[in-house]
């Protein structure tokens, strides 16, 4: 079974991007699709970027736990807010922050807004930026409009049937990019 990182870039006090990455955990765990486990940058509260972690010196335990947390998953999906047209500082602070670790690796993005376009603005610069940085996004999309009232806190749907229509193939093209990575090793 594939390993999922699921990885929530905001930091902001209150969130609400967050229920997205509790959302896709309780979906991937219950439909057996894969292990997966949320990185959550609010728990991480990493400073804001100073040098490359190959670069780093002494770098601190958890920048190096985070780092082999990418590594080590077959794919990263990534739950992103957007800010002013663009994706947070947060999750720029983390691209930047590695380098062979993001290589080839499937990423598949998920924009959240309390607006009505789901954050589809963000698309564009962070698929720039990681393919920049050499990583492999999966040409997928899972905007989540009007946040605020399409999940609970705990990552519960207001319209389960709904949202699980739109996760499945959403999911199906991160693990077909998944499978087809191993099949080149
Ligand atoms: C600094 C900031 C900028 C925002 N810019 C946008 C924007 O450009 N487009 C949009 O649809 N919503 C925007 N919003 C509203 C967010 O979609 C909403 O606050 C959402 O809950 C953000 O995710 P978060 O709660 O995880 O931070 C912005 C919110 C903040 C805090």
């Amino acid at each position: 079974m594939p390993h999922i990182a699921i990885l929530s870039a905001s930091v902001r006090t209150g969130r609400m991007s967050h229920r997205v990455a509790l959302y896709f955990k309780q979906y991937i765990e219950q439909h057996e699709i894969a292990t997966c486990e949320i990185l959550d940058l609010q728990a991480y509260d990493f400073p804001v970027f100073h040098e490359r972690l190959r670069l780093q010196p002494e770098p601190s335990a958890q920048v190096l736990e985070f780092a082999g947390k990418i590594k080590n998953a077959d794919g990263v999906l990534i739950i992103t807010p957007e800010y002013n047209g663009g994706y947070p500082a947060s999750l720029k602070n983390v691209v930047d922050l590695l380098y062979d670790e993001w290589r080839r690796k499937p990423i598949a993005i998920s924009t959240v807004s309390d607006g009505v376009f789901g954050g589809t603005q963000v698309i564009t610069s962070l698929q720039f930026t990681l393919w920049k940085i050499r990583a492999w996004t999966v040409p997928a999309m899972f905007p989540v409009p009007k946040i605020s009232e399409a999940l609970d806190e705990t990552g519960k749907a207001k319209d389960a049937e709904s949202m699980d229509k739109r996760a499945k193939p959403f999911l199906d093209e991160l693990l077909w990019c998944i499978e087809a990575k191993k099949r080149m090793q």
